[in-house]
């Protein structure tokens, strides 16, 4: 998945801290931890799963690095430019571990997954590398580092959901918060590092679910984002491993909920919470929940829909699971179902033998979708995927580079022809906070997704607003409370 501006911001924010002062040197009754995230909202959301374990245990959670006992980054390994920026981090907190020599040092999530024990080696200053389903365990592993060793455990679950546990909500704005659904996935993407790092897909149960967004809805929560590297093909069987739904017993099938369900469940749990969800696959995007999604008002009318390729063999290459002709029905079917629903996509130029005019059919999609957003990347070839085993990675970086630009280029024109599109129409937006560039403003996102900016009166975070766009720029809209 993806960083988003916001984490972006976070995560410089935090690049900015002194590091330097003592950790251990205070007085103080509990030990503090310190969590800084990297990639997808996934792992922002495993990162709230760690702190209650934590908090459960007694430690206490810390937004400031220098006061921690124990530091721990959630990594990604998505591009071989997140683990670069992760490498970097981790050098800055060894710095101040050479400073602290008491202050625990521990690494999640996919890198530690990818790299195991030998992330110990290369890293020498990290004390502890857990996986993504192994964050029971961090105590122990906390208590082995006390003990003088060094710490792993990267062995991935069958059933691990974490559905229990409920999450240490971090710097959050109090209004919006993920829910996770699912974990792992086996669409097995040749491209894709992540069925390694965070295994074998896996459904929550429901009631684990409802029982979170009722709580978050109870504490004063206004919009949830469902969570799962491919919502879609949630499906509870009564937990254990994905199975598809025809090979499940009459009983199984009699107990199940697939998305559509889920959702529809989700959506009545209060009517004045909007529901969102990331991240949706093609091949497995039904009629069904566009019909769920069109039903209730407090569903966003948003879908990010991935397509990676516009050239139907690449996506055979990619092992997607669709063709291009497959996409495009997708994308007509949430046209036919609801002409007002926003549409956002990832998109990868110079994948292995990529030509010009199959590279040219990844713009034709995009003329035809006209996108409100995407997240575009060039090819990185990572580590052990079946991409980097099967196929040579032939693009050279300058045509890479140049394809991207012109993929970023045609999306800042259709991002900016779809902002213009909303002005003069009045959108519900829920306002998340107080616009960076003055205290004047407020910022929210209507249900499209879009960022949208208005004087502040007497609005606050957590308020519905009807807003009038009266102008806009090439990512956010502008208007007045009516
Ligand atoms: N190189 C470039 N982009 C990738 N993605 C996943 N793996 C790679 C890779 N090896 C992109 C895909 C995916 C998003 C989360 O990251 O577009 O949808
Ligand atoms: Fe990776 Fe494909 Fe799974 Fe997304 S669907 S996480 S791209 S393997």
């Amino acid at each position: 998945m993806k960083l988003d501006i916001k984490e972006k911001e976070i995560i410089e924010e935090r690049q900015g801290e002194t590091l330097d002062r003592p950790a251990t040197n205070q007085k103080k009754t509990a030990r503090k931890f310190y969590i800084e995230s990297y990639g997808c909202q996934m792992n922002f959301s495993d990162s709230e799963i760690v702190a209650s374990i934590l908090e459960s245990e007694g430690y206490q959670t810390t937004k400031l690095m220098h006061e921690a006992d124990m530091v721990f980054v959630n990594t990604c390994s998505i591009r071989e430019k997140a683990e670069q920026t992760v490498r970097k981090r981790l050098s800055v907190i060894n710095k101040s571990k050479k400073a602290n020599p008491g202050m625990i040092v521990g690494v999640l999530g996919c890198m530690a997954e990818r790299m195991k024990a030998k992330l110990l080696e290369e890293e020498k200053l990290v004390d502890i590398v857990v996986g993504p389903d192994a964050y029971r365990d961090l105590p122990n592993l906390v208590g082995e580092v006390d003990g003088g060793r060094k710490a792993v455990n990267v062995i991935l679950s069958k059933e691990e959901t974490y559905g229990d546990i409920s999450p240490v909500r971090l710097g959050g704005n109090g209004v919006t918060a993920f829910v996770s659904i699912t974990r792992g996935c086996d669409n097995m993407c040749t491209f894709c590092v992540v069925p390694f790092t965070r295994g074998r897909e896996r459904s929550r149960n429901p009631e684990s679910i409802i029982n979170e967004v009722s709580d978050l809805a109870k504490k004063g929560y206004k919009e949830i984002t469902l969570l799962g590297q491919n919502v879609d093909s949630y499906l509870w069987h009564g937990g254990g491993l994905k199975k598809e739904f025809d090979l499940l017993s009459d009983a199984e099938k009699e107990a199940s909920c697939n998305f559509a369900q889920l959702m529809e469940k989700v959506a009545l749990v209060d009517s004045k919470v909007r529901i969102r969800f990331s991240t949706s696959h093609p091949k497995d995007m039904s009629d069904e929940v566009l019909h769920v999604m069109a039903k209730y008002d407090n569903i966003c009318k948003y879908i990010h829909l991935p397509f990676q390729s516009g050239n139907s063999r690449i996506l055979e290459m990619m092992n997607r699971g669709y063709t291009r002709e497959w996409y495009i029905n997708r994308i007509d079917a949430i046209k036919r179902i609801m002409p007002d629903c926003a549409i956002s996509a990832d998109i990868i130029s110079g994948f292995c033998t990529e030509t010009e005019e199959e590279h040219r059919e990844t713009l034709s999609l995009m003329e035809y979708v006209q996108y409100h957003f995407s997240y575009m990347f060039k090819y990185s070839e990572r580590p052990n995927t079946l991409a980097q085993r099967k196929f040579e990675d032939d693009i050279p970086e300058e045509t890479k580079q140049r394809r991207l630009a012109e993929i970023i280029e045609l999306q800042q024109v259709h991002s900016h022809n779809q902002l213009k599109k909303d002005i003069g129409k009045t959108y519900e937006v829920l306002v998340e906070g107080v616009s960076k560039k003055s205290d004047d403003e407020l910022y929210g996102r209507n249900t499209h997704n879009s960022v949208v900016v208005f004087p502040r009166k007497n609005y606050k975070a957590g308020d519905y607003v009807n807003v009038f766009i009266n102008e806009c720029t090439s990512a956010t809209l502008k208007g007045e409370a009516i």
